[in-house]
């Protein structure tokens, strides 16, 4: 993995203060001694020999006994409790062959998706897999519990018992009593993660593992990453750039892929930033484009726009696939390869916007697998947590999306 901040026009050789708070914010961040940082040394403690490396055989068995019961495996979730299951499996192509596949819902309240989702379950053999660490979250409950009773009409009460699947606080919440009364098989949402960080926990372990990915070499990327100090300088040198370029009134921070399979990463990222930062009237609102689909629809306003904005771009070098095109196509593209034509799409970007003084940072990967997206992941996710404390907010809470939950239960209660 490389990253480069040379496209942003910061100089961080004069920005010595603001890189020395953020030191202190990830030594405070990797001692332990924080609330809800329980992510950041939870990758290394599941490698062989460590402390939680019993977690991952735990987690290995249910997706071996997934595998056994189904073809497709519905996992209901919302939020931190969903994003990061889907970027990790999308990136990695969807579900391996002779693995069962892996539907989403409880993300919505769509009566036109769950049916989707219903009328599935009708033609195979299904396990649900439902995800809250709060145990409370009305999309997932919602779903959860329509799918449940038609998991009931098709196998009966007691074999659907054996296809359900809970991950959720080790304590508290109904889907804790629900798993405990009913003897589900239940993996704990740790109470030292939020959800927004909880990916590599169980909560997007199992599903990876369920769909045949390799969770070892996941939670060994993210584990290379925390332990290596020039990451460490790398994650501390993008923090310091995103919070100056915030500073210098940039609001709005765009990240960029050009592989079509990372857009649930996405996703993730955005929800990620988002929820970390955004809040008492600070951070940079997050969004993420497509290219180069998206050079075609707002590529003329990044080019040419008001400057609100700064950019990350993540570049792959490498993809599992590719094609050389005909010579119908003509010159220059005739008997060239496809991804590299997409690489000098990526290139064209930079230079285009670093002329037009657009600050662009960009992360690069060598391929899209398991173990660089655990990279990437915490990546993404220290270097967040590190700008969000420098901008003075608290990065693991959410009391904005608490008071739409409030709201929205008051409505319903009205109903
Ligand atoms: O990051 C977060 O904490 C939120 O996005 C939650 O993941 C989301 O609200 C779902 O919550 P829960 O897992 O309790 O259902």
């Amino acid at each position: 993995m490389k990253f480069d901040t040379d496209g942003t026009g910061i100089n961080l050789n004069n920005k010595a203060e603001l890189v020395s708070t953020l030191k202190a914010y990830h030594e405070k961040l990797i001692s332990g001694s924080m609330e809800f940082t329980g992510w950041v040394n939870l990758p290394g403690k599941t490698l062989p020999g460590n402390a939680e490396q019993n977690l991952i055989e735990d987690i290995l068995a249910a997706a071996a006994e997934i595998r056994e019961k189904c073809t497709l495996c519905i996992v209901i979730g919302i939020g931190g409790s969903y994003l990061g299951a889907r970027a990790v499996i999308d990136a990695l192509d969807g579900s391996r062959g002779g693995y069962p596949e892996i539907m989403f819902a409880g993300y919505n309240m769509s009566a036109s998706h769950l049916d989707k989702v219903v009328r599935r379950m009708q033609r195979e053999a299904v396990c649900l897999c439902v995800i809250s660490k709060s145990g409370s979250t009305v999309e997932p409950l919602l779903s959860y519990s329509v799918l449940k009773e038609k998991l009931i009409e098709k196998y009966g009460k007691d074999e659907a018992g054996q296809r359900i699947y809970v991950i959720t606080d080790k304590d508290n919440g109904e889907l804790r009593r629900e798993a405990d009364e009913n003897g589900y098989r239940a993996f704990d949402v740790p109470a030292d993660i939020g959800g927004r960080y909880s990916v590599l926990s169980p909560v997007g372990l199992l599903p990876a593992a369920a769909s045949g990915h390799d969770i070892r070499a996941l939670l060994k990327g993210a584990a290379d990453i925390a332990s290596d100090e020039g990451w460490g300088g790398s994650l501390l040198d993008y923090a310091a750039c995103r919070v100056a370029l915030q500073k210098q009134g940039k609001s709005i921070e765009v990240f960029e892929y050009f592989e079509s399979n990372l857009h649930y990463f996405g996703e993730w990222l955005k929800q990620l930033f988002c929820e970390s930062e955004g809040k008492e009237g600070k951070g940079a609102f997050t969004t993420c484009l497509s290219f180069s689909r998206d050079i075609h629809s707002v590529g003329q306003f990044l080019q040419q726009g008001s400057r609100i904005f700064y950019e990350t771009l993540i570049r792959v070098k490498e993809t599992d696939y590719d094609f050389v095109i005909p010579e119908s196509a003509g010159f220059p593209y005739a008997g060239k390869s496809l991804e590299a034509i997409n690489d000098c799409s990526a290139g064209g970007v930079i230079e285009a916007h670093k002329k037009a003084g657009i600050p662009i940072m960009t992360v690069e990967v060598p391929c899209i697998d398991a173990y660089n997206m655990g990279q990437l992941i915490y990546f993404f996710e220290m270097s967040c947590a590190l700008s969000a404390m420098a901008i003075g907010v608290n990065p693991f809470d959410q009391p904005g999306v608490e008071d739409y939950k409030r709201e929205m239960r008051r409505l319903v209660e009205e109903l």
